[in-house]
């Protein structure tokens, strides 16, 4: 069989001059060069499951060999026991330009992951840069938490240990021809060219400076299993707190103590669902740089203050980038373990050695932690070149021996750990956020946001992040519409942090949308209409958390991720391989988001088996094509057929114990039962069909109760 390709694709193959599958011919011209010559590696095992291949001499500063959360070797033993895929170890040669990797390509082999991506969820036939990036603008690889890691549709996972900006030609980089083809005679089309049907490609990896690394290779038999693996591998997945699945509001940046209290009373009194209040960039004196320091101005007594919304049931939030400014405390003890070059003015620190780590933790350990703040956000932790060039350069030095680069693709993940080592001292649980992370960071309690806002990318970010132990958040900020707004309301329920980022208004953005009027304070005329509709948006996620703290529960026991595309849990259906607009939320929901301004709605494939519309209890059947108006009042939602589906009381808070009550509802004969196992207890419910009756076991600190079992059908949640 023949494939077409169309006029982007012509000439692809003829770019190869990387390829390092070299014919004979020309790998005996390369062996004058000792060089040169391409090495085969062999796969070592680890752990079961797991293997590595050395190639040359690796660097010791990548994320592996660096690592400071240990793997879960004893969960990973648990996995089912299997033997090494059949993958061809990497060839390796050592160019001028670095360290040079080929790795096998199938036909038809699917390559997803690597890291967060906004922009494409299927890789193969591209060529991606694994360099961090605020804001990418287009489908380079770049973003915030690109990671060196791919799964691959056959069913295994691969890790290139390096903190360097490798590229990936995903199946791009060919070799040259070696032998002349007869003349084409006849009609040959132009802007054709033509592939063998199971002609196989390489997928050929270039890292800059380094003599050498490290491939790291994880079983399946699934995709999802190798995911997994890469997971347990990384130290297994998070359990946030309860609070931190709550509904978050970051407040406008200049906001002072008096304005927070305001908002939080207004939350309350008005019944808006709220467990953590963020302060952005004006609680400090000084912010870019940062100080590190309270606003004094603005916030007078920040202890009081804090306990104040604590005592409200309000977690606090605290916004900061990395780079310490002249006037801060924390100045003098982290100078002489930053960096050789400043950003706006401030030091950056050595997140890679101890000391930097220490003096900057202990100081908000001390500081910000002792006080009662229950989390930060970590801004800019990431890179600039489309930005403005605001961060270090790569050229940087700092005095651990890292350079810039390295510094770049480790430092969101060594910031992150720099924090939470504080909260882990204490032994407080947190919840995060941070604007960089990389390879390893299933086991971070952080979640990853930017300043892009294009709603679709958003969901596909959310979609591709499963695939490498990363957590994202669609944050909703302003909108165009009231449409718009209710949609991305829709999306960020059923993510990992429920979060409205309102840094520019200083009113939620239900009040008005346009952004002029709202820093006016104008609310609209008809505003309450619009609020109801969020207020039972953010109703939506505070009854799901006990379903997502189960779904997390399990990432943190064997590395499932609570949010991943279909093509995880349904490999080998071609119409699901690309689906990068819906998402598998723990193992029973699937989401699949309307989008504002798009008049045709959206169609869904829906995967095999049966299934329940979410919101009316009305039955479907797997395989076929849904389509959705875009008049469709709430966001699809499907749930497996057999699902035992509890769901909390709205509260304001996740403090309020009458969020313990749950409303169980049971789809299809309820055969699947609800299980969470948390460190401190379980929870486990029943539903026996014959008797139409449910139970529910409790133990430890999971003191819920069932106030009510209903069959979806004969109750709808909603119209
Ligand atoms: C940006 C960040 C925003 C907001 C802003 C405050 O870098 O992405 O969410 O925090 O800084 O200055």
């Amino acid at each position: 069989m023949k494939n077409r390709l169309d006029r982007r694709q012509f000439g692809k193959g003829l770019i190869g001059g990387a390829a390092l599958a070299l014919t004979g011919r020309e790998a005996s011209a390369t062996q004058k060069s000792e060089v040169n010559h391409p090495q085969n590696t062999r796969w070592q095992p680890v752990v079961q499951g797991v293997w590595c291949a050395t190639a040359g001499e690796p660097e010791a500063i990548t994320p592996v060999r660096s690592r400071l959360v240990s793997p879960c070797t004893d969960a990973l033993r648990r996995l089912p026991h299997i033997s090494i895929p059949a993958i061809d170890p990497p060839v390796f040669r050592l160019g001028p330009r670095g360290t040079q990797l080929s790795l096998p390509l199938d036909s038809h082999e699917e390559i997803y992951g690597f890291g967060l991506q906004f922009f494409s969820m299927n890789h193969r036939g591209k060529k991606r840069a694994i360099r961090v990036n605020a804001d990418p603008r287009s489908d380079t690889g770049d973003s915030h938490a690109p990671v060196p890691f791919y799964v691959s549709s056959r069913g295994y996972g691969l890790l290139v240990d390096t903190a360097r900006y490798a590229t990936f030609y995903c199946g791009e980089a060919l070799p040259r021809p070696s032998v002349s083809s007869e003349e084409e005679t006849g009609d040959v089309p132009l802007y054709t060219k033509t592939l063998q049907d199971g002609e196989a490609s390489r997928i050929v990896v270039e890292i800059p400076a380094a003599r050498g690394a490290d491939v790291y290779l994880f079983a399946g038999p699934s995709m999802l299993d190798a995911v997994r693996r890469y997971n347990l591998f990384s130290g297994g997945g998070v359990m946030p707190p309860e609070w931190g699945l709550g509904c978050w509001y970051r407040a406008v940046s200049n906001a002072t103590d008096h304005d927070i209290i305001r908002l939080a009373t207004e939350f309350r009194n008005r019944n808006i669902p709220c467990d953590v209040m963020g302060l952005e960039a004006g609680w400090q004196s000084h912010s870019y740089s940062c100080s590190f320091s309270w606003n004094s101005s603005h916030f007078p007594q920040p202890e009081s203050f804090v306990h104040e919304l604590r005592f409200r049931n309000f977690h606090v939030n605290l916004w900061e980038h990395a780079f310490v400014h002249p006037s801060s405390p924390l100045f003098e003890p982290v100078h002489e373990f930053s960096g050789d070059t400043a950003v706006w003015g401030g030091l950056v620190p050595d997140f890679q050695s101890d000391e930097a780590r220490r003096e900057f933790g202990e100081y908000h350990g001390k500081n910000l932690l002792d006080i009662g703040v229950s989390g930060f956000k970590l801004d800019e932790c990431d890179n600039s070149d489309y930005t403005g060039g605001w961060s270090f350069a790569e050229l940087s030095q700092f005095p651990s021996g890292v350079d810039g680069e390295q510094m770049h693709s480790l430092f969101g993940l060594r910031y992150q750990r720099t924090i939470w080592e504080q909260f882990l001292k204490r032994n407080i649980e947190t919840y995060c956020l941070a604007r960089s992370s990389g390879a390893l960071a299933s086991p971070y309690p952080f979640v990853l946001y930017s300043d892009l806002y294009d709603h679709r990318q958003f969901v596909r970010a959310l979609v591709n992040s499963g695939f490498s132990g990363l957590l994202w958040c669609p944050e909703v900020r302003d909108a165009q519409s009231e449409e718009d707004l209710i949609r991305r309301l829709q999306t960020v329920v059923f993510s990992p942090v429920a979060m409205i980022n309102a840094w520019y208004i200083p009113n939620p953005p239900w009040k008005q949308l346009d952004r002029k009027k709202n820093n006016a304070n104008q609310s609209s005329p008809d505003f309450e209409k619009l609020e109801a509709r969020c207020r039972e948006i953010l109703g939506w996620r505070m009854m799901l958390i006990p379903y997502l703290r189960a779904a997390f529960a399990r990432y943190a026991a064997d590395g499932t991720p609570p949010f991943r595309a279909l093509a995880l849990d349904w490999p080998g259906i071609p119409e699901l391989a690309r689906v990068d607009d819906a998402w598998m939320m723990g193992d029973r929901l699937l989401i699949a988001p309307l989008i504002a301004g798009e008049p045709d709605g959206r169609t869904l494939i829906l995967p095999p088996g049966e299934w329940y519309d979410f919101w009316t209890g009305e039955p479907h059947t797997g395989g076929v094509s849904l389509t959705f108006a875009a008049s469709t009042r709430n966001i699809p939602v499907f749930v497996k057929s057999g699902a035992v589906l509890p769901l909390a009381r709205v509260t304001g808070s996740t403090a309020d114990p009458a969020c313990r009550s749950l409303e169980v509802r049971i789809f299809g004969d309820g055969r699947l039962p609800f299980q969470l196992q948390a460190s401190k207890g379980s929870v486990e419910i029943i539903w026996n069909e014959l008797r139409k009756a449910g139970s529910i076991r409790v133990s430890g600190d999971e003191r819920y109760t069932v106030s009510s079992w209903i069959r979806p059908d004969q109750s709808p949640l909603s119209v």
